[in-house]
């Protein structure tokens, strides 16, 4: 838990997001146009938003799954090793799968979340995220859809928190501390 001041400044607005999400269902859904059910992976927990807004968007016969992984280990480390705290229900052998996250930041998590779920043999695996920051990349991953790139910046909302808060706002906003500010006079 924080309990540094910070106030939210609005980055993406909920009408960009939806506009962004209806353009990449297009996209996705002619690229799954043959299959006989995709199988929407969401990684818990800040993707409960988007993957959501996402299905509805799809005009497809899809199965939600979720799947809860943990990065753990030095952030510094290339090697960041990435723990699995809740597995999928469902078999994905031979299956259509979309693997949606929130951000790829240093791009460990869907790395190794892509690594594990092609070991199990899909006929077909993407991976889709609604933000990227290419800046902070360490592992070799771009995801096959993005809906925006951003700069480095820590952004809360839309499903993505801040010490556990700001998942429910509509919005994606950065966090600015105020407790650094230097009054000029
Ligand atoms: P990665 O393994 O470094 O790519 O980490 C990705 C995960 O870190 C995301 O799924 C988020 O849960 C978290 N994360 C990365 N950047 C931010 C941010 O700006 N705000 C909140 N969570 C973030
Ligand atoms: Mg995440």
């Amino acid at each position: 838990m924080t309990t540094r001041p910070y106030v939210i400044d609005r980055m993406i607005s909920a009408k960009s997001i939806a506009a962004r999400i209806e353009t990449l269902s297009h996209e996705i859904e002619a690229e799954f146009a043959d299959t006989d059910k995709l199988v929407v992976v969401g990684l818990l927990r800040g993707s409960f938003v988007f993957i959501a807004d996402l299905v509805r968007e799809l005009d497809l016969p899809v199965e939600v799954d979720f799947l809860e992984a943990s990065s753990y280990g030095n952030a510094t480390e290339s090697s960041r090793e990435v723990r699995i705290l809740k597995d999928l229900r469902g078999a994905i052998e031979g299956r259509d799968v979309l693997v949606v996250e929130d951000i790829v930041d240093t791009g460990h998590t869907l790395f190794h979340v892509r690594q594990l779920l092609l070991s199990r043999a899909p006929h077909r695996l993407k991976t889709i995220a609604l933000l990227d920051k290419p800046s902070r990349r360490e592992a070799p991953i771009k995801a096959d859809w993005t809906g925006f790139e951003i700069p480095d910046e820590f952004v809360v909302g839309y499903g993505i928190d801040f010490a556990q808060r700001n998942r429910n706002l509509p919005y994606i906003g950065k966090v600015r501390f105020t407790d650094a500010v230097v009054t000029e006079r």
